[in-house]
């Protein structure tokens, strides 16, 4: 595989992120299949943790559940982070709830439109998606276990930019915030963010992480469904792993680990700004 991996040929922002673990090393590309793909390839041969892949566009975008991920060239942010945790199988799913507590508070740094967290892996502006997370795991030469964390973050976009289908349903910054947004900022943001919160998890476990899900999320005390189920009960909060808790009408508590969550009474509002630390 062929990567720009010239330290001289990096943008300024990666400079910005020297100081940190994470975006110590940065390949921005132009185009490319697909982030966590190009990533993933790197972290086989043994990438360090924290290596940060971000393309203009991609032609391949993974989504969840084997769906595509939509993007225009230079429309958004497309970044993928190699972690390398020192965590158990189990766990691991707990950073994509990390991750979105991580943007949450990015953009609120940046003084941009507050955005819900989705469990599991989405925040939403208004009731539209604005960014989706993709956590995939993988095993390395040596037999560690690492994961790509993807962020697709809709920043530039404009309605008619998005597709049909997709065109009810998505927002980006800019259309949410009214104004141009710089994607390089928001990208710095959210690696300071994500290694802050990674910090905790490591030294304080998942709790942390949880309260700031719990409180940043449009999720909780909503109507929900998986799949094509009908209504299963209401959301009521996160496990110790992370999984979804719904309470059904009987009063018995579920724990949902997979599949695709859907409100099942209206649209999800974003929360109140959270004060970030
Ligand atoms: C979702 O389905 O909501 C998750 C979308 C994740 C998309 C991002 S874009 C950057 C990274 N590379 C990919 O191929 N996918 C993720």
């Amino acid at each position: 595989m062929s990567v720009a991996s010239d330290p001289h040929s990096f943008p300024p922002c990666a400079d910005a992120c020297a100081g940190s673990r994470l975006g110590r090393v940065v390949h921005w590309l132009p185009v490319v299949s697909s982030t966590n793909r190009v990533l993933a390839a790197m972290a086989e041969d043994g990438a360090l943790h924290g290596t940060v892949v971000i393309a203009d566009h991609q032609t391949a975008g993974a989504g969840k559940g084997e769906r595509a991920w939509f993007s225009k060239p230079g429309g958004g942010l497309l970044l993928s982070v190699l972690l390398r945790p020192d965590a158990s199988f189990g766990e691991l799913p707990q950073l994509t709830l990390l991750a979105a507590v991580a943007l949450h508070d990015a953009l609120a740094r940046l003084d941009l439109p507050n955005a819900g967290l989705k469990w599991p892996n989405d925040l939403l502006i208004g009731g539209r998606k604005v960014c989706g997370i993709l956590a995939e795991t993988g095993t390395d030469q040596d037999g560690e276990v690492f994961v790509v964390l993807g962020i697709g973050l809709n920043v530039g976009l404009r309605v008619d930019d998005f597709p049909h289908e997709l065109a009810a349903i998505a927002t980006s910054l800019t259309e949410a915030a009214g104004r141009p947004v710089d994607v390089r900022a928001v990208m710095e943001g959210f690696l300071e963010a994500l290694e802050f919160w990674l910090g905790r998890w490591c030294r304080e476990g998942f709790a942390p992480v949880r309260a700031a899900w719990c409180e940043a999320s449009c999720t909780l005390g909503r109507r929900v469904g998986f799949g094509g189920e009908g209504e299963i009960g209401e959301a009521v909060g996160l496990a110790d792993d992370g999984g979804l808790l719904v309470r059904d009408r009987n009063g018995d508590i579920h724990g949902f680990h997979s599949g695709d969550m859907r409100f099942l009474d209206g649209a999800c509002e974003s929360t109140q700004t959270r004060s970030v630390s």
